[in-house]
């Protein structure tokens, strides 16, 4: 935002001189200066001040958008790195083969959802942001309430994508993004039916704490590649 309010302060700025110029250009001919070159100065100042302003009008309006667009991105991507993360853990604490290969799957979905929502914010000219997954607690729970864990993260997928369709109407835009929704309304769907199908498993999954932790590399300070 600073770059898109900076901008707009040097816009101001340029149509500023652009108007001095032209002020110049009317004393110039009013007080009859025979002085070519400043004539061809002032032509030139004008006209190259002129040009920059509508380059920089044209560029500001559209940064807005992109900006706006890139950040609610970003959110996306963060929603699918918890997804990746959460499926892929479950997937190997589980013991029910057809439920882990299940979980996988959504992991996977999630994983190539992350690499388009990347590739579309480096189009848009942005940066993606690897966050971190949110930090786990050490916890014991069944495989019906592991399933509704990722149920309310399916019902936030599908919220968060439809708050972003109403809020940005770019066709390209909806589209992209109206085709991850019906990927996590399948998701839901899934679940919902994996719900049915395990409500009997009494079986218990213990989950360890776990957040980043890069145990090769050891503390920053530590790592000969980090000056
Ligand atoms: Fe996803
Ligand atoms: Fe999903």
């Amino acid at each position: 935002m600073k770059f898109n309010q900076s901008t707009r302060f040097l816009k101001d700025e340029l149509a500023g001189c652009l108007e001095k110029v032209r002020e110049c250009s009317v004393l110039f001919k009013e007080e009859d200066i025979k002085n070519y070159e400043v004539r061809e100065l002032l032509e030139n100042m004008e006209k190259r001040l002129d040009n920059y302003i509508s380059k920089m009008d044209n560029l500001i309006q559209f940064d807005d958008e992109k900006y706006t667009i890139v950040q609610f991105l970003n959110e996306v991507l963060k929603m699918e790195y918890n997804g990746i993360l959460d499926y892929t853990m479950y997937a190997s604490l589980v013991k029910d083969p057809a439920l882990a290969s299940d979980l996988k799957k959504f992991g996977a979905s999630e994983g190539m959802h992350a690499l388009l929502v990347a590739d579309m914010i480096k189009n848009l000219g942005g940066v993606p942001q690897f966050n971190p997954p949110k930090y786990r607690r050490e916890k014991r729970l069944s495989v019906l309430e592991m399933l509704e864990e990722h149920k309310r993260g399916e019902v936030e997928a599908v919220e968060l994508l439809e708050r972003g369709m109403k809020r940005f109407s770019d066709p390209e835009f909806q589209y992209f993004i109206g085709k991850i929704r019906l990927d996590e309304q399948e998701h839901l769907k899934e679940v919902e039916r994996l719900m049915k199908e395990y409500k009997e498993l009494h079986a218990i999954i213990e989950v360890k704490d776990y957040r980043w932790r890069d145990d090769y590399a050891g503390d920053e300070k530590d790592r000969p590649w980090i000056e």
